[in-house]
């Protein structure tokens, strides 16, 4: 063989080299980055999967759906309701043959703990976009919550109350994680800064029939009652027996985390909730331009619907998995991954959040809202606000 010719097989085999190569790489940049959503689309509670998976697409909508190369897909399974061992199921189904790069969604808490050892395992990112009992993200060190904890929301309703004259509150709450968070951290601030717990019940988190609950803090006359229960069809049918009973007109006010009022079921309710005050991080009366964009974005996806919560939830969350695959270069990994989300600042519809390096929770502002009409439509407007505020049960 010539010298030259030799040279030349060389040179064949490097450019064959490079064209192999080069289509490998982009074989691999085109496979897209997996988002597997695991969430409540059925059942009692699929105004929850509705409400982040509607906010997870307007976002997409609104972004694009390809960041750094990829294409991000959601994969998306129903639990059908508060089941964790489907939860469970579908979470390793995606890990094992869809091959994930993230976890998300998670409305309910029971469903985010049955995930959690499986995001560990796999060292899958999981991005839970509401279920909100502070213990979560304590199960796995590859979680990262975009949404809220039970006692960060709950304090400030505890500590405006003992500032506005309320000295002796009946707590209702749901009888699971949230709800005892809830009343755990409503009866320590409250207790703690000098008022009363007349007295506290639990009511069953699947179909609660609320009216020997009602007259039973009817006949206690507290002073106020304080609820959580989750967001959906609970609150309505609370708010129904709140008035069919009488205990406003028995002088009873109601104070509330702002599940309670939520925005997609509150025009639900008639005009039971007007003058109830809640503590929550988002509001769709929010009024910043960031918030205007989610609201368009929202309406040019879902016009049928008023977001919520929840759908700032799917939003922020998808918020943030972009950010993580622009800063990883679309080269996913699932430690790199979490070391990107540890510290991560969003611009949120609902106002600043950073993802606590320490907590992986959202730090944020709780605001205080006043159930209110505006154009004939009922609101929760902000009037007070604890801004960078944390999980108190977490300090
Ligand atoms: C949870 C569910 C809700 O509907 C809500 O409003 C808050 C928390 C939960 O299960 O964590």
């Amino acid at each position: 063989m010539s010298q030259r010719f030799a040279m030349t097989i060389c040179i064949v085999q490097a450019a064959t080299l490079v064209i192999f190569g080069l289509a490998g790489a982009s074989a691999l940049a085109q496979e897209p980055v997996k988002v597997g959503m695991v969430l409540e689309m059925s059942g009692a509670f699929a105004d929850i999967g509705r409400q982040i998976l509607d906010g997870a697409r307007a976002y997409m909508k609104a972004n694009g759906d390809t960041v750094a190369g990829r294409k991000i897909e959601l994969i998306v399974k129903d639990t059908t309701g508060a089941a964790p061992d489907i939860a469970k199921r579908q979470a390793q189904q995606l890990i094992a043959n869809d091959q994930v790069d993230f976890l998300a969604g998670f409305g309910l808490t029971p469903n985010a703990l049955a995930a959690a050892p499986l995001a560990t395992a796999a060292k899958t990112p999981m991005i839970v976009m509401n279920a909100a009992t502070s213990i979560i993200t304590t199960k796995s060190p590859y979680i990262a919550r975009v949404s809220f904890t039970l006692p960060q929301i709950t304090a400030p309703i505890a500590t405006w109350a003992m500032k506005n004259g309320i000295r002796e509150v009946y707590t209702l709450v749901s009888d699971y994680g949230p709800g005892i968070d809830a009343e755990t951290t409503f009866k320590r601030t409250f207790e703690g800064a000098g008022g009363k717990i007349a007295g506290e019940v639990r009511v069953p988190l699947r179909n609660p029939d609320f009216s020997p609950f009602l007259q039973r803090i009817k006949d206690a006359r507290p002073q106020a009652v304080f609820i959580f229960l989750p967001a959906g069809e609970q609150p309505v049918a609370f708010m129904k027996g709140f008035n069919e009973r009488g205990l406003e007109k028995a002088g009873i006010r109601l104070i509330a985390t702002g599940d309670v009022t939520e925005d997609g079921m509150i025009e639900a309710m008639g005009d039971t909730p007007l003058g109830v005050v809640t503590s929550h991080h988002y509001s769709v009366a929010h009024d910043s331009p960031q918030n205007r964009t989610f609201l368009k974005a929202f309406a040019d996806l879902d016009n049928a619907h008023r977001p919520n919560f929840m759908a700032v939830g799917g939003w922020d969350g998808m918020a943030a998995i972009y950010e993580v695959v622009r800063r990883l270069h679309g080269k996913l990994d699932g430690d790199q991954a979490m070391n990107a989300l540890k510290g991560l600042k969003l611009d949120s519809p609902r106002g600043p959040v950073t993802i606590d390096p320490e907590t992986r929770d959202a730090i944020q502002t709780i605001y205080i809202r006043r159930v209110q009409k505006v154009n004939g439509k009922l609101y929760n407007v902000e009037f007070e606000q604890v801004p960078n505020f944390r999980d108190p049960s977490r300090e």
